[in-house]
């Protein structure tokens, strides 16, 4: 019997998308206001999916107070409150796009989550209100 447990969490963090062998004139046409000079900023939902077989002991797949502490400890206290491109090892040398970092994030909690005898699911990262993007490892 498998279950599904998500636990929602937020962080905000600057970001500039742009490639450095195009022109200036390039990367507005293909990146918007995600190429602007002095950066810009995003307010970023993560949803994040576990699945197990419901404990015998507990009900629980995973303890989702639990889940909420891991993210912020391996993730949040990485990213909220900074600059993506310059701050956040796991993104270092790449596209801060919503894609990218998407990976990146799954790639830093799954040894976590399966430490603690569960499975990561589904990762699911807003970037705005109108875009999102999905990740199944
Ligand atoms: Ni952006």
């Amino acid at each position: 019997m498998m279950v599904y447990l998500t636990r929602v969490e937020h962080f905000n963090a600057a970001h500039k998308l742009y490639n450095e062998h195009w022109t200036e004139e390039q990367n507005k046409e293909v990146f918007g206001k995600c190429a602007n000079t002095n950066w810009h900023g995003h307010n970023y939902e993560l949803h994040v999916t576990v699945k197990g077989v419901p404990s015998v002991d507990t009900g629980f797949i995973f303890n989702a107070k639990e889940l909420g502490v891991l993210i912020k400890e391996i993730i949040i206290e990485q990213v909220d409150h900074r600059n993506l491109n310059m701050d956040v090892a796991f993104m270092k040398g790449k596209f801060t796009s919503a894609e990218n970092l998407i990976v990146g994030i799954w790639n830093e909690l799954q040894p976590h989550v399966e430490a603690r005898g569960a499975q990561l699911h589904k990762m699911k990262l807003n970037e705005t209100p109108n875009i999102y993007v999905e990740y199944y490892g």
